[in-house]
């Protein structure tokens, strides 16, 4: 597949089929997520690859989706703090890593016509929990991970590059 054709073949799904995910796949996913660039390459960061049914329930605790509960697996990133670049502004870049290696993962996904959805507006601390994470591990975003129904896919809705972009 051509870089277009992954980027625009990726949507949120939020509707997953009963259908279990290849190791193999999981595998691949996690190769392309680990070649992710980070600020000074300090890498501060983990994923969590939730399979286990017990932990998937805790996890959909967090996030209280029917569709949530659909998917066979579901990834959890997560930034370690005091481990990442900090500018020297004082901007800190941990998000900004955690964000660069879930679209790698998202993207692999998608070539291997996997669905994902990103999951931001969870309850952190129901999180942490379901996980037992440690003090310095901070979750950031989450995503179902499996073979979506194509019907739970929205429509593509994207403001005209005239908007977003300037030359100067
Ligand atoms: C940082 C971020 C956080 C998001 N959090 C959620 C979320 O908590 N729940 C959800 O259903 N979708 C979430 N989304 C998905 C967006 O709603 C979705 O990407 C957007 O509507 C565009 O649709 P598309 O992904 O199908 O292209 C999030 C997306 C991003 C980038």
């Amino acid at each position: 597949m051509k870089f277009v054709d992954i980027v625009n073949s990726r949507f949120s799904y939020r509707g997953y089929l009963n259908k279990e995910v290849e190791q193999e796949k999981i595998d691949y996913i996690l190769e392309c997520a680990r070649l992710a660039p980070s600020a000074k390459n300090l890498q501060p960061w983990k994923i969590y690859i939730v399979k286990s049914e017990k932990i998937r329930k805790k996890v959909c605790e967090a996030y209280a989706r029917e569709w949530l509960k659909e998917a066979p697996v579901i990834a959890v990133f997560v930034g370690k703090k005091g481990e990442n670049w900090v500018r020297s502004d004082g901007k800190d870049y941990l998000m900004c890593d955690i964000t660069i290696i879930c679209d790698y993962f998202m993207l692999a996904a998608t070539e291997v016509r996997l669905g994902t959805c990103y999951i931001a507006a969870f309850d952190r601390e129901r999180l942490k929990e379901a996980l037992s994470l440690p003090e310095n591990e901070e979750p950031f975003l989450m995503t179902p991970l499996g073979y979506p129904k194509p019907e739970s896919r929205r429509e593509r809705s994207r403001k005209p590059l005239s908007d977003i972009y300037e030359e100067l």
